[in-house]
């Protein structure tokens, strides 16, 4: 089947779907973008996305697209002409089209694209059975990343580290030796104690929509939570460590710079935590 990409007002052909050479996310990544998880036909998390959408855009100035109930419609149909059961949406808002000069005009029309892919629940249960290995990397990025923008070239050359070494996430780590987050995802890791331990939000992280998530099922699970920084050596020490992502939900890791997590094998937490969540993220 052929994919359907929305550009600028309409459904096009994906492969044919094209945006302006002057548009300001092609020549400076003056943009932002959000990524949904789409499960059974539906879209996961819309508020929680929704609201770091709005976020985004605020903080950098850009005029939102269309109002919400808009932007969920068209959001609903790409689902739709695309047939995606289980898989992505993305979506891209760019400050628009204008000639090229570092500061931007008043009066610019934000520029929108939304695109949706398909993706094999089997594969990616597949690999949560099996957890995954991440490397880590200095954490290269702005002091701004509360805020979903395109701008990701520390994060790609972050996730190239990882994967150079067969890594599937690179944890990145700041000047204090701490993790701050995957280079797609949040970093979690549960102490030898059982306390679940991730990056605080105030720690110039992204305050990522499956994070949230998994701390409300932590709640309903009674567990203790601390939102505070851990170094490599204390994840590659501790009884389990996970990411979180929209595109990964929870997924157990195994390995951290090749030293095994625990017994080398998911742990039981990350799979409880990855089950709540498959069961809850619908909205
Ligand atoms: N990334 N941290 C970073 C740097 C991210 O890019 C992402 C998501 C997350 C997790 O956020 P959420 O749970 O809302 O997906 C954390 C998306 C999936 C991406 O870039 O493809």
């Amino acid at each position: 089947m052929s994919r359907t990409a929305y550009v600028n007002g309409a459904y096009v052909p994906h492969r044919r779907a094209g945006v302006h050479i002057e548009d300001r996310g092609y020549q400076f990544a003056d943009g932002v973008y959000e990524v949904w998880s789409v499960r059974h036909g539906a879209l996961m998390d819309n508020e929680g996305h929704f609201r770091r959408l709005w976020h985004s855009l605020k903080e950098l100035q850009i005029v939102a697209p269309m109002p919400e109930v808009s932007l969920a419609h068209i959001l609903r149909e790409i689902v739709r002409k695309n047939r995606v059961r289980n898989g992505l949406v993305y979506l891209q808002v760019t400050r628009g089209v204008a000639p090229r000069d570092h500061a931007f005009p008043a009066d610019i029309a934000p520029a929108l694209v939304i695109t949706a892919k398909s993706m094999s629940t089997q594969k990616s249960e597949e690999t949560a059975k099996k957890g995954v290995a991440v490397f880590s990397t200095p954490d290269e990025r702005w002091a701004r990343c509360d805020i979903k923008s395109v701008s990701l070239l520390p994060n790609i050359l972050a996730k190239q580290v990882a994967k150079r070494q067969g890594g599937y996430e690179a944890w990145m780590v700041d000047a204090q030796g701490m993790v701050t987050e995957g280079s797609s995802s949040n970093a979690w890791i549960v102490t030898k104690d059982g306390v679940l331990a991730t990056r605080s939000l105030a720690d110039n992280i992204l305050s990522g929509v499956t994070r949230g998530r998994v701390l409300a099922l932590a709640a309903q699970r009674q567990l203790t939570v601390e939102e505070r920084p851990f170094s490599i050596e204390e994840a590659q020490a501790a009884k389990e460590a996970f990411l979180t992502a929209a595109t990964n939900f929870v997924m157990p890791i195994v390995r951290i710079d090749d030293v095994p997590v625990g017994e080398g094998m998911p742990g039981p937490l990350a799979e409880a935590l990855r089950k709540d969540y498959l069961q809850s993220a619908v909205t």
